[in-house]
């Protein structure tokens, strides 16, 4: 486990909530009583905030691990979300508040949402996409891309959303994986300044084989782009439909998106999430965990749609929520280092959901960005992603937070859908760094080696013994792989992945990923993913990856290679080597890091001991070596990187 985590736990300052936020907050304290009394009568309540075309005859069918929520109900998605503020007359309450980096905004009531998503549907109807189909969908950071995501949702279609960082060859297998027939995606996007393109990289991915029909293209950037028979202008399309448009009801276990994660293996994960329990469990948490007051507030999450965040967050919690919220296109600091500051206070957010390797990243900056700025209109502030560092979130809490804003650190998962460890503004006492308890209806455990509880004081793996609403459903495609990679290692248990830690009093600390899972700012990259887009190289011959510490971005890659026999290390290599990893997966998992050895530490079975590169990559002394095949490979290689320094 990852040194600079291992003193989360130790931290024992505590912050209890104000009088004035408890007395105003969505969520009272026998929340927790009520949920435990029975769960899923709690749950079937909050189901009941949505609106059920038909509503179920059972909350849960739980055939382990096998899990349908609100059996027999019908809904659709993408009513919830739009349509019915309409219908109850909040259609001329601001939906997005959207900022383009360049400094173009424009602001989206619920009404004209509903104009747009319609027309979107109708335009997906005409190019035959059907209930049942998959849509890759690659954009930027525009109200289009929630637009396209709530259409397809609207006509039942499973969208894929691939995060527009992702390279043409990363976008080509998620694309034949899903087996998507139809692709939306823009021009390109701005950020950092220039205009990065995106249909280039679908043409790019297209080349492969698979059973796209057509190309939806929105017009962002105005940046020259091919056009082909298959491709169709957004504007020429979509603007011309009718703004008529029934939502259809589908049933509570209906696909509603795919969304690839990378594993512990090269090839990414289809993460499957149905309609219903999904629905309940994005907006219950998103109301209580941060204290939405829909008529009120101004809320804003930093996230990609690219990323579950996006989903949960961005497009489905705070839409069923009737939430006015803030999207912004492009990088924290383009085109200076305040520019997240100045949004905050031009549109007075209140509330602010962000990753705790952006908080590092404005303390490396300097407090006086953050300080040029009004924040006062900020409440409740929160953070997802990775651990955060004590250090991190009281620097939030104080210099975002003018120190009266309550924190949530959230945890959870692609596959849980939706937050299942956080604070309960208004009810729990904070501790910097804890993400404190599961929330009301959610059941968690930390284990040890046997799936035996541990105690208060005690650290193992994190758990979860009960199915939850939003939990994933399988794996696209691989229903052995979903059994296989949550539900083997543990008897009946779901294993997140994470290990935790519970503390004298009871309260969770997350202490990152146990197995071969690197986490880098915020973002979860495969070890397997990145050796073998090394190993594609032609210098490589074999190259082993760990996640090193990073001050910013809580882990950075790093790379050990071995070359293929003739080929020499010079400088270029390590470049080349970069630019390939990009080229195969994205910028994402660039290594931050390469270093040529001449041998890999390996066990007698032949696997990789990255605990022993780790130490490596983090400078420190190796730890025990024992049970490698050739006890002498760590000095061997410690050696190479010595005099490969001297070189330098
Ligand atoms: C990590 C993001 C500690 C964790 C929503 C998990 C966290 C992985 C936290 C999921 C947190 C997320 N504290 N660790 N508050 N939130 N993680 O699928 O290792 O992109 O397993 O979902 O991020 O990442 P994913």
């Amino acid at each position: 486990m990852n040194e600079a985590l291992s003193n989360l736990g130790n931290e024992n300052r505590s912050f209890p909530p104000s009088k004035e936020f408890a007395a105003q907050a969505n969520a009272k304290p026998d929340i927790y009583e009520m949920a435990d009394k029975d769960y899923l009568a709690f749950w079937g309540r909050q189901a009941s905030n949505l609106y059920w075309h038909r509503k179920w005859d059972q909350v849960l069918d739980w055939q382990s691990p096998f899990a349908k929520w609100f059996v027999g109900g019908k809904l659709n998605a993408s009513y919830n979300a739009v349509d019915r503020h309409v219908l109850e007359g909040r259609g001329d309450r601001v939906a997005f508040l959207f900022e383009g980096e360049p400094g173009d905004s424009r602001q989206i009531t619920y009404s004209q949402l509903l104009i747009e998503v319609k027309k979107c549907a109708n335009a997906l109807a005409q190019l035959g996409i059907r209930s049942g189909d998959r849509v890759a969908i690659y954009m930027p950071m525009i109200p289009e891309a929630a637009i396209a995501m709530l259409a397809c949702a609207r006509v039942g279609a499973a969208h894929s959303v691939v995060f527009g960082g992702f390279s043409a060859d990363s976008l080509l297998a998620r694309i034949q994986d899903a087996d998507a027939s139809l692709v939306i995606t823009a021009d390109g996007g701005f950020r950092k300044g220039g205009a990065l393109a995106l249909k280039a990289i679908v043409d790019e991915a297209l080349k492969g084989k698979t059973h796209v029909k057509n190309v939806l293209v929105v017009r962002r950037t105005g940046q020259e782009v091919a056009f082909s028979d298959r491709d169709i202008w957004w504007h020429d399309l979509v603007d011309k439909q009718s703004s008529d448009h029934e939502a259809q009801a589908f049933d509570s276990e209906h696909p509603l998106f795919i969304l690839y994660t990378s594993g512990t293996t090269a090839k990414p994960k289809g993460i499957s999430h149905t309609t219903g329990g999904y629905l309940t469990q994005a907006s219950f948490t998103h109301r209580v965990v941060f204290d939405l007051k829909p008529e009120k507030d101004i809320y804003w999450c930093t996230a990609d749609v690219g990323w579950i965040t996006g989903h949960s967050y961005v497009v489905y919690g705070p839409l069923i929520n009737g939430a006015t919220q803030v999207i912004y296109e492009g990088t924290p600091d383009t085109p200076h280092k305040g520019r997240i500051f100045e949004i905050i206070e031009k549109y007075g957010v209140t509330i602010l959901y962000t990753a705790p390797t952006l908080i590092r990243t404005w303390m490396k900056w300097g407090d006086e960005h953050p300080n040029r700025f009004n924040l006062k209109s900020l409440r409740l502030l929160g953070s997802v992603g990775e651990p955060i560092n004590p250090e991190a979130w009281i620097w939030y809490r104080k210099v975002i937070g003018s120190d009266n804003c309550p924190i949530v650190d959230t945890w959870w998962q692609t596959e849980t859908g939706a937050i299942m460890i956080s604070p309960l503004p208004g009810i729990t006492a904070t501790k910097p760094g804890s993400a404190m308890r599961a929330l009301p209806g959610i059941s968690v455990k930390v284990v040890d080696n046997e799936a035996r509880e541990v105690g208060n004081g005690g650290g193992g793996y994190l758990v979860i013994d009960r199915p939850w609403p939003s939990m994933l459903r399988g794996i696209w495609g691989e229903p052995e792989r979903y059994k296989q990679t949550y539900w083997s290692r543990f008897d009946g248990l779901y294993f997140a992945g994470d290990g935790a830690k519970l503390d004298n009093d009871g309260a969770l600390w997350l202490l990152g990923r146990v197995d071969d899972v690197m986490n880098v700012s915020g973002h979860r990259i495969s070890t397997t993913e990145v050796e073998s887009a090394l190993v594609s190289h032609a210098s490589i011959a074999e190259a082993a990856v760990v996640g090193a510490k990073d001050e910013i971005t809580g882990q950075a890659i790093v790379a050990f290679v071995i070359l293929r026999g003739g080929v020499a290390a010079d400088k270029d290599l390590e470049q080349s080597l970069k630019s390939h990893v990009t080229k195969e997966i994205g910028a994402i998992a660039r290594p931050r890091q390469i270093m040529v050895v001449s041998e890999l530490p390996k066990t007698r079975s032949g696997k990789i001991m990255r605990r022993l590169l780790r130490d490596v990559a983090e400078n420190r002394a190796v730890g025990d070596a024992t049970t490698l095949a050739d006890p002498n490979v760590m000095k061997l290689i410690s050696e190479g990187l010595k005099s490969e320094k001297r070189e330098d």
